[in-house]
């Protein structure tokens, strides 16, 4: 997604240095350039640089938007990895320790899943319009696994039973899973 934003921007810079290259520099020494033969800069050239900027600052926007839904995915799925990974250590440390490290982790966890879901929010925003009917069937599938994985995690920290929390850990865990791989399907 990124990288095609990226390739789409790059020859539109490069063509635009290239025209400007041999330029000389304007006389307020703020270190422009200005057009080969001197001169005012032609109003086409500004709109150039304006859709420039605006391609640049999109670009930005993009990758702050998609970082921070990412990143909130990685606490929410990666940090669910890791527990499970570590829960037989945890379980040698004493009769508490899990249930504290679980804990400490819910502190990481809802704040990472309502990043996910603003974040979400902003993505079907930015990158609904225009999208084939099986993208956005893809999507509702998403959010539905979403609101799951979110009941799941809350039962989970519920269950006071072994076969509860087991089952609906591992139910979280599937759902999370399923809307990572949904999410990449979505960026394409
Ligand atoms: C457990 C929760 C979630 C996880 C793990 C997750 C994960 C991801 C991942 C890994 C991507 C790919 C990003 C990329 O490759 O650039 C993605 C994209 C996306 N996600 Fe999520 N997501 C979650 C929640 C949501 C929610 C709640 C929504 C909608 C309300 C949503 C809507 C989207 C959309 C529309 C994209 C495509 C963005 C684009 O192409 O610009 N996600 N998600």
């Amino acid at each position: 997604m990124l990288g095609r934003i990226l390739r789409r921007m790059l020859p539109a810079c490069s063509a635009r240095a290239a025209a400007w290259g041999g330029g000389r520099k304007l006389a307020d020494g703020g270190g422009r350039s200005a057009p080969p033969g001197g001169g005012l800069v032609p109003p086409e050239r500004n709109r150039q640089t304006a859709s420039m900027l605006i391609g640049a600052l999109a670009t930005a926007v993009t990758t702050i938007r998609l970082t921070l839904h990412v990143l909130a995915a990685a606490v929410w799925v990666g940090g669910q990895i890791v527990l499970a990974g570590l829960l037989p250590t945890l379980r040698s440390l004493g009769p508490d320790a899990s249930r504290r490290i679980a804990q400490a982790f819910g502190r990481l966890q809802w704040p990472a899943y309502a990043v996910l879901l603003l974040t979400g929010i902003w993505n079907v925003s930015a990158a609904s319009k225009g999208q084939p009917h099986l993208w956005s069937l893809v999507l509702g599938f998403k959010v539905g696994v979403v609101l799951f994985a979110g009941l799941g995690a809350f039962l989970h920290q519920r269950s006071t039973s072994r076969a509860g929390l087991a089952l609906w850990g591992s139910l979280t865990g599937v759902a999370s899973l399923a809307a990572l791989v949904l999410g990449v399907l979505l960026a394409g």
